[in-house]
């Protein structure tokens, strides 16, 4: 099934979040696969240079600069065969004792304008009748992480707009994936911003503490980004819309399929001892 190169489907890439980890994983797949690749960082010189790479840059906290960059890199593509949403970060803290600027900057970074992205890209693709939409979201959209609200419901978010696209998208050539990694050993943990929580309670400080230091081991032990991207290419090269769920075997397979058959009380009361709650 995964013989060939994909280029043979997928000409054109654009792929935003492409300077480091899954991103940058991804990016070097596709190109060793001869797509070209349009691949997105705030600062385009963080991003690699080599031959069919082309730098964008794009920050997804402005809506109208994003959908401009994504308008320019279509028209010096020639337009789109595959689109990834990649980009995100993390917010850590307990939601009230937060500021909301922080979450709302969140929010609008990785749902608002990563659905426009969509949005986007998906115009492009329906109108070629081809190609592939790509938004990763997060195993943390179905087992939500402790102190990271709102990354759990951009995630959640995420997926339920995938799903629904793949309803609209079915006998027109296009497909999306809703691609959930696990844990990954990537900068995403050394990059995850942890606000000022005035007024934070000792309960929720030591609760806080523990869930930081197991969430920090949980990234540190996962697989490399280069996993992730094997699992991308089988999923694009399988040419069909669906839920691709990456990583450890427990996360990626076996948690999902005991939490089927479990409460969602259960579930929590998991995720509570995996977290040393
Ligand atoms: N690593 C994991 O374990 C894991 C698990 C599940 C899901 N994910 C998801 O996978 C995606 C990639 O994460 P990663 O682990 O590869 O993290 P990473 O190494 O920290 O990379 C994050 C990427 O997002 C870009 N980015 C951050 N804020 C941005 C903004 N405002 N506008 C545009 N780009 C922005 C960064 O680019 P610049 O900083 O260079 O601009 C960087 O390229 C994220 O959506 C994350 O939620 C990761």
């Amino acid at each position: 099934m995964s013989a060939g190169p994909l280029s043979s489907r997928y000409r054109t890439a654009f792929i935003t979040g492409a300077s480091t980890g899954l991103g940058l994983a991804f990016s070097q797949m596709l190109l060793k696969e001869g797509v070209q690749v349009w691949g997105t960082a705030r600062d385009p010189g963080r991003l690699p240079a080599c031959a069919g790479f082309h730098p964008v840059r794009l920050d997804l906290a402005d809506g109208d600069r994003t959908e401009a960059a994504f308008r320019e890199a279509e028209r010096a593509a020639g337009g789109f065969d595959l689109v990834i949403n990649n980009a995100g970060f993390g917010v850590f803290g307990a939601y009230a004792p937060t500021e909301f600027e922080a979450w709302e900057e969140q929010f609008r970074v990785m749902l608002v304008n990563t659905a426009r992205l969509a949005h986007l890209g998906l115009r492009g693709l329906l109108l070629r009748k081809g190609g592939a939409l790509v938004n990763i979201s997060s195993i943390a959209g179905e087992f939500s992480l402790p102190y990271q609200p709102v990354y759990n419901a951009v995630k959640a978010g995420l997926s339920a707009l995938s799903e629904s696209l793949m309803y609209e998208v079915k006998g027109t050539g296009v497909i999306v994936i809703d691609f959930r990694p696990g844990d990954y050993r990537t900068d995403f943990e050394g990059s995850v911003r942890r606000p000022d929580q005035p007024g934070l309670d000792p309960l929720n400080a030591g609760r806080m503490a523990r869930a930081w230091t197991a969430f920090e081991k949980m990234m540190r032990s996962g697989p490399p980004p280069v996993h992730a991207a094997q699992r991308l290419r089988s999923a694009l090269w399988r040419g069909r819309s669906g839920t691709v769920r990456s990583g450890r075997f427990f996360q990626a397979v076996l948690a999902p399929l005991l939490a089927r058959c479990g409460s969602l009380a259960l579930k929590r009361r998991v995720q509570e001892t995996y977290y040393g709650l």
